[in-house]
């Protein structure tokens, strides 16, 4: 009995210590050069100097907001504050986009990414550094996207001889429905990229947190205008007419069937109409209409069937009603976006980077949505990940969601998205140096 009782103990005890082990093993960094390289990186982002400029920057291009590929201030201001810190771009790329690199010039490369353009918003927050352009608004963060990858500039020109390789930073033009990445892409200003990053604000996180997920992320995107011709009539001889309202009205409720009886429950789509235009009086039956809406997808095999399906269901629904339909899906501008996936190894890399930069507690996991990101073509061409930085603390109000006239930014945030650029782009050349090793 008490030898039993003893081996039990016995047992007890070396499992005891075996799991504490493993359990400091697992709670200590699991990378001490990388938590110091990152909280050094911090540290240099708070200086007041480095914070300050960055705070700046972005006050100077948020009060002077520019639309897509119109963005020659914010181009300007970029190629300047690059030019004080000694490092060479390339400009112009896709009309207005600023291609910077710091380090080797040669392989690997890693490149990280800010777009630049403004929405047409006004802004409605009364604060000193105001939008001065009437109808136009920095509310998707894309000024703090500029400050905090010219931050990183900083950190890295800094720290220019211990690259293992180059580091490009890559000031987008048009990102709100101009699909500058592609543009930017179309120019080959990215071929030599091993692997890309980008981080957004995200009002729904507190400040200092960093949210990631693996996998999609972000919906890929399409959109149409759809036309359905018919004959007119006066509306007290509908006999006389083809009428393309009735046809209309049959093709968007048809429409609507496609999510609820076509697609698997349990795939992430979206088919919305979001106008319809047609006629003009009470008493006569139109000879156009015309209506166009977005369809969203997780996956490219449903956006393609999505795609086919709204196409086919326009077309013979109009002919149910004698009308002619036809679907423009603006697929020269180009469309659809596709579906934003982030690379596992990048994920990965970046939450180990969280981790040692913040701590754990500190990580938090980006919860999907169906919005969409033109990030999405580098994805398609090169390992792509993204990250989400909060600003969100209430008593500021920074808690407004993107693209609402009422957005504000917890400007707390910027010398941890700075670092985070930072020690991301150092450790990945660090872990890739010398080779050309896809993650
Ligand atoms: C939010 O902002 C206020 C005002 O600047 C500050 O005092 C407070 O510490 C911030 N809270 C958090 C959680 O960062």
């Amino acid at each position: 009995m008490s030898l039993k009782f003893q081996r039990i103990t016995k047992y007890l005890v070396l499992s005891a210590i075996l799991v504490m082990s493993i359990h400091s093993k697992w709670a200590k960094s699991a990378d001490p050069e990388l938590e110091s390289l990152s909280r050094e990186l911090l540290e240099a982002a708070r200086q007041p100097e480095l914070f300050g400029w960055m705070k700046r920057v972005r006050r100077t291009i948020h009060q002077n907001p520019e639309l897509g590929f119109e963005e020659y201030k914010t181009s300007e201001l970029i190629r300047s504050e690059l030019e004080s810190l000694g490092i060479q771009y390339a400009w112009p790329v896709a009309k207005t986009g600023v291609v910077a690199s710091i380090g080797s010039g040669s392989k690997p490369v890693f490149a990280i990414r800010a777009d630049m353009d403004a929405l047409a918003l006004e802004e409605l927050v009364d604060w000193k550094y105001k939008s001065k352009n009437d109808g136009k608004m920095h509310a998707c963060g894309h000024d703090t996207h500029v400050a905090m990858l010219l931050g990183a500039a900083k950190l890295l020109q800094a720290r220019k001889d211990q690259l293992k390789g180059t580091v490009k930073l890559v000031f987008q033009p048009g990102e709100e429905g101009y699909a500058g990445a592609y543009h930017m892409l179309k120019e080959g200003a990215l071929d030599d990229v091993d692997a890309i990053i980008s981080l957004h604000v995200l009002p729904t996180v507190p400040t200092g947190s960093i949210a990631s997920r693996a996998g999609p992320v972000l919906a890929g995107t399409g959109i149409f205008t759809a036309t359905i011709t018919g004959v007119g009539a006066h509306a007290a001889q509908p006999h006389l007419s083809r009428d393309p309202i009735l046809a209309a009205s049959s093709a968007i409720v048809s429409l609507q069937h496609i999510i609820s009886r076509e697609t698997d429950p349990m795939e992430s789509e979206v088919v919305t109409v979001g106008y319809l235009k047609g006629g003009q009086a009470r008493n006569v039956i139109p000879e156009k209409v015309e209506f166009g809406g977005t369809f969203r997808s997780l996956s490219s095999e449903g956006l393609t069937y999505l795609r086919n399906r709204i196409k086919e269901i326009v077309e013979m629904q109009s002919s149910v009603h004698q009308c002619h339909g036809v679907v423009d899906f603006m697929e020269d501008t180009p469309m659809p976006w596709p579906v934003m996936i982030n690379n596992k190894a990048l994920h990965e890399h970046g939450t180990r980077v969280v981790e040692a930069l913040l701590g754990r507690s500190k990580l938090e996991v980006f919860h999907l949505t169906m919005g969409s990101e033109d990030f999405s073509f580098f994805s398609q061409k090169m390992p792509a990940a993204i990250f989400v930085l909060g600003i969100k603390n209430e008593t500021l109000k920074s808690d407004m969601p993107l693209h609402s006239p009422y957005f504000f930014v917890d400007e707390e945030a910027f010398p941890v998205g700075a670092a985070f650029h930072a020690a991301i782009a150092l450790s990945y050349l660090e872990n890739h140096g010398g080779t050309i090793k896809c993650v």
